[in-house]
Parts: structure tokens; C-alpha cells; sequence
């Protein structure tokens, strides 16, 4: 039996590009009949929306590709975040700044930004918030590239 590993992705809010990417990731790793294996979570930096499902854009979008996050509900980063969860992984420099703040106080995991595990040439998942429904698409299509390289990153350790 191959060691478990535990992924938490981080955005600001919880509503939009970390439930998608925590949808996005559990769709592959089912697929790779790993789901026993690897825990998957999603949190905020900001506490506006804890208890809350995700935005519906985000759920249209999900659904669109047949994935359902509709039972996700927000919760903000708590530094214990660091100690149990093997990635951390976070969508964009401004959040991965304010994690890396809570990093240096406390230790444990050190958090990286998601899309170094992707193809794209971004470095960080556009906050889709104050946009339209495109900007939820591409949100998908990034998630869904690094989602595939942050598998394959957990896969070489299993091996
Ligand atoms: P998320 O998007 O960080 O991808 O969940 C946002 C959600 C809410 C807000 C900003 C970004 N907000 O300002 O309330």
C-alpha cells in the first residue's frame, strides 16, 4: 500500500477558483482510481463567504464539464492548514503571499503556486469574481492542465 497524500487548494474567497480546482482534481484523481489515497480539500485567505456554496457561475461552469461542486461550502486558511496538508497549493501570488506570511511564523508545508504544476505560461489563475462567465471557462481550463501535472507530481512520489 502507497503512502496517502493530502492536497488543499487556496484562492481568496472559496467560492470560485478553489471549490472548482477541489472539483476539477477529485474528477482526475477518481479517474486514476486513486481517490483512497489522496485527500482533497479547498479554503479561502478571506473570511466574507465561510458556510457558503460556491458562486453559481462557478457551479455552471463545473456542471458544463460534468462536474458537481454543489455541496462545497467556504472555509477560511487556518495555519493548521500548513501542518496536515502535504500541498498547499494557491491560485495566485497575492494569496500565496499572505499564506507565505502564516509560512514563516509557523513552518510545515511550504505553499506553492498551482499553475508551476500546469503548462500554461500564467503564473497565477485569474480571479473571476468581478468578471463574466468566460472568465469562469478559463479558470476551468487552467485548473484543469495543472490539475493533470500536480497528479502526475503526487504519482511520481507514490511510485
Ligand atoms: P475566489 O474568487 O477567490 O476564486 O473564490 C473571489 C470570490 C469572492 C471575492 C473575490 C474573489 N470577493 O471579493 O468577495
Amino acid at each position: 500500500m502507497s503512502r496517502r497524500f493530502s492536497v488543499l487548494f487556496v484562492c481568496l474567497g472559496n467560492i470560485c477558483r478553489s471549490p472548482t480546482a477541489e472539483g476539477v482534481f477529485r474528477k482526475l484523481v477518481e479517474k486514476a482510481g486513486l481517490l483512497e489515497q489522496i485527500e482533497i480539500d479547498s479554503c479561502g485567505t478571506g473570511s466574507w463567504h465561510i458556510g457558503k456554496g460556491p458562486d453559481p457561475r462557478s457551479l455552471e461552469a463545473a456542471a458544463k464539464r460534468g462536474i458537481d461542486i454543489s455541496m462545497l461550502r467556504a472555509r477560511q486558511f487556518t495555519e493548521r492548514d500548513l501542518d496536515t496538508f502535504d500541498y498547499v497549493v494557491v491560485m495566485d501570488r497575492q494569496n500565496l503571499a499572505d499564506v507565505k506570511d502564516i509560512w514563516h511564523q509557523n513552518g510545515g508545508t511550504r505553499p506553492t503556486l498551482f499553475l508551476e504544476y500546469g503548462q500554461s505560461d500564467l503564473v497565477e489563475v485569474p480571479d473571476p469574481y468581478f468578471g463574466g462567465q468566460d472568465g469562469f471557462e478559463r479558470v476551468l481550463d487552467l485548473i484543469e492542465d495543472a490539475g493533470e501535472g500536480l497528479l502526475g507530481d503526487i504519482q511520481e512520489r507514490m511510485a
